[in-house]
């Protein structure tokens, strides 16, 4: 298959990228290297996917509708992964804008040029676990309420998937959510915990816990998240014939949508997590406690039952494992890249 993904510089376009092009499918890469993190961990990243012969880079920005419409129109791929985001809680709070200009605007721009391409593409594409926001009903099932987005993060995700579902419905684009839950893992990102945490206890500096570490996490392995996505990129979203208007199911639809929950299903503390950094670093974290910042909530887990009927998946690796893994990458890659 030839497969367009955005946001291939990033964790996670990086990361499908990878296995796509290590599997013989043929990768066009879309990123525009945006000064979020570390610029040399995304080009990093694209150096070793361009290693791959059948992997191609475009440089490019979203919140221009004409570069994308035109890559399409060339490449016409069978599918497209949209991860290009600004991602973060915190950093929504500071600069709103900026997440409705790459998610928004971004998302509406591909969806355009989408639905112009014919025949169109399978449109696959990031949403996220904060879109369940004050939704305090664990696990969050797919089929459960996300009317109360607690940041703007959450909400401009929320926003995709309407937009989303509109295409679906306007122009029979297939269109398939993908709620992911705390993502991890080799080739990370930054300004996550797992990763800000790692740094700092490896160096001997004391960490920031929000409230006193209790907040739970449904820590999710990169490798599981690549899985579930992989296993999804050929079964095109496809309208329900049963589905009822007068009794909604908002994860499915007449037109051919529909969302699944991408998670561990293992809410752990992030207490937790600083054990498995510590064991897997040898190293006692110091420990500097902090209020928890509005836009976090309390607890996130993932229910897969949708994910695991379609494509009989769904993650599972612990959480000591895969940060054993990180920490690794970490020791042997990321102490040597500029800027970590
Ligand atoms: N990593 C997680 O835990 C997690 C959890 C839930 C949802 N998500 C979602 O998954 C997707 C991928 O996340 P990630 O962790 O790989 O993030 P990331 O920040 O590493 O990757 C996003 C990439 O998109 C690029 N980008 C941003 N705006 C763009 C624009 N306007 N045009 C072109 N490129 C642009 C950035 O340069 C970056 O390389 C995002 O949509 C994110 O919201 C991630």
């Amino acid at each position: 298959m030839k497969i367009l993904i955005t946001g291939c510089a990033g964790f996670l376009g990086f990361s499908l990228a990878r296995r796509l092009l290590g599997s013989g499918e043929e990768v066009v890469g879309v990123d525009n290297l945006n000064t979020y993190y570390s610029v040399a961990l995304k080009e990093a990243r694209v150096r070793l996917l361009a290693e791959v012969p059948s992997f191609r880079f475009a440089r490019l920005d979203l919140r221009h509708p004409k570069p994308i419409e035109d890559l399409l129109a060339r490449e016409r791929p069978e599918a497209i992964v949209h991860f290009a985001a600004q991602a973060g809680v915190r950093y929504s709070l500071r600069e709103p804008a900026a997440y409705v200009e790459d998610n928004v605007l971004g998302t509406v721009h591909l969806l355009e040029a989408a639905r112009r391409a014919s025949p169109p593409p399978h449109l696959l594409y990031a949403s996220s676990s904060s879109v369940y926001g004050l939704n305090a009903s664990l696990p969050f099932s797919v089929r459960g309420p996300v009317a109360h987005p607690a940041s703007v993060y959450a909400a401009t995700k929320r926003a995709t998937e309407l937009l989303a579902h509109s295409y679906s419905h306007l122009y029979r684009l297939p269109t398939t959510g993908l709620r992911f839950f705390t993502v991890y893992g080799p080739w990370g990102r930054p300004d996550m915990a797992y990763f800000s945490f790692t740094r700092a206890i490896l160096r001997g500096e004391p960490i920031e816990v929000y409230g006193k570490g209790e907040l739970r996490r449904d820590f999710t392995y990169v490798d599981d998240v690549i899985e579930a996505v992989a296993r999804l990129i050929p079964r095109a979203a496809a309208a329900d014939p049963g589905w009822d208007p007068a009794h909604p199911d908002p994860s499915r639809s007449s037109a051919p949508y529909r969302i699944f929950n991408i998670g561990n299903r293992t809410p752990l503390s992030v207490h937790e997590l600083v054990e498995s950094i510590e064991r897997a670093a040898g190293r006692r974290a110091i420990l500097r406690f902090s209020p928890t910042p509005p836009g976090d909530v309390n607890a996130t887990a993932a229910d897969t039952t949708e994910l695991e009927e379609e494509v009989g998946f769904a993650p599972s690796t612990p959480l000591a494992v895969g940060i054993e893994r990180f920490v690794s990458w970490y020791r042997e890659v990321a102490v040597n890249l500029p800027e970590l």
